[in-house]
């Protein structure tokens, strides 16, 4: 079993994974953590507290960072045009009255679960990194006791999403990644080298609704629509399933090919968000990738069809609602 922790901000893509993570047997979901970052912090945990009781998921969500880890740091707005205004694709998502978050702000829950359970938990982040940056903030020891930090995030041998150089998740918090990506605990990203080839077609996501037959996958489908539209043009046909595909790291690596050394995280300029990577073994002058920094993993390929089989095969099981 897998004791994970998801950090998130939903976001389409993110529903995608959340739904993967409570379907997936060895999975053992501990908690969801809310950033800001496809929506502000208010709407992604009001989504998260929506997808709860849609999905019927026992795990607690906790609030997490509505602002950036330097606090006065220009932020952007978010991407409406990708997510929708309700940060879920404009299906017009209700409030939840009946449901609440967690008393812990997200940070802290995180502190509290890894020190609950040393050496165990896996932290899947795929927003913003700065509920991860606050807590080893608040609590470095927490570096010695988590299994492993998967990162969606992140463009290494191409361009990002945002701007040439830089991804959405470590653009809207460059500062945050850095600190994250240089602890030493062990960090694999799954960045857009890997995520862009895992397009899930129109097709494929139809499949996943009428093979599971229940209305999980229903939402899940009509959710998902406002961002393939975004997606036309951009790739063939269908959606990137950017955050599912750190998911997928956590039960089946093999899937993945990486690249190890040391990784730093450019904070401002024109490349404001950029991801580096010193590859291990490779010689350089002197450079800010050197002294004792930890060597960490990045995602450089995938096996994108076998992927998508194994989220369609995971999501699409459970029948019941
Ligand atoms: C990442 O940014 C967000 O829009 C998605 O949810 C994903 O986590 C892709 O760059
Ligand atoms: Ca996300």
């Amino acid at each position: 079993m897998h004791k994970v922790i998801f950090d998130t901000d939903p976001g389409v893509d993110d529903a995608m994974a959340l739904l993967f993570l409570h379907h997936h047997p060895e999975i053992d979901l501990l908690g969801i953590n809310t950033v800001f970052g496809n929506a502000t912090i208010e709407t992604t945990t009001r989504n998260a507290l929506f997808l709860k009781r849609e999905w019927k998921i026992d795990a607690p969500v906790a609030q997490g960072a509505g602002e950036t880890f330097l606090p006065h740091r220009v932020s952007h707005e978010p991407p409406a045009w990708i997510h929708g205004d309700d940060g879920l694709g404009n299906i017009g998502v209700p409030d939840v009255p009946d449901m609440s978050a967690d008393p812990r702000p997200a940070h802290r829950f995180l502190i509290e679960m890894i020190r609950a359970n040393p050496g165990e938990v896996t932290v899947v982040a795929v927003g913003r990194m700065t509920n991860l940056a606050n807590a080893l903030k608040e609590d470095p020891e927490i570096v010695g006791l988590v299994k492993e930090i998967v990162i969606m995030g992140g463009a290494f041998d191409c361009n990002g999403n945002v701007t040439p150089a830089a991804e959405a998740n470590i653009h809207g918090d460059p500062e945050a990644a850095d600190i994250v990506m240089t602890a030493k605990w062990p960090v694999v990203v799954v960045g857009l080298d890997v995520t862009m080839k895992t397009v899930m077609t129109r097709s494929q996501l139809a499949d996943i609704r009428d093979a599971a037959g229940s209305s999980r996958a229903r939402l899940l489908f009509d959710l998902s629509q406002f961002y393939i539209d975004f997606y036309e043009g951009l790739v063939d046909d269908g959606m990137v399933v950017h955050d599912s595909c750190a998911c997928v790291y956590v039960v089946a690596p093999e899937l993945f090919k990486t690249r190890s050394g040391p990784i730093r995280v450019v904070c401002g300029g024109i490349a404001d968000g950029q991801t580096i990577q010193k590859p291990d073994g490779r010689g350089f002058g002197p450079s800010e990738w050197d002294g004792d920094l930890p060597s960490q993993k990045i995602c450089v390929d995938i096996d994108a069809d076998a992927v998508l089989k194994l989220i369609h095969d995971v999501i699409s099981a459970v029948k019941e609602d």
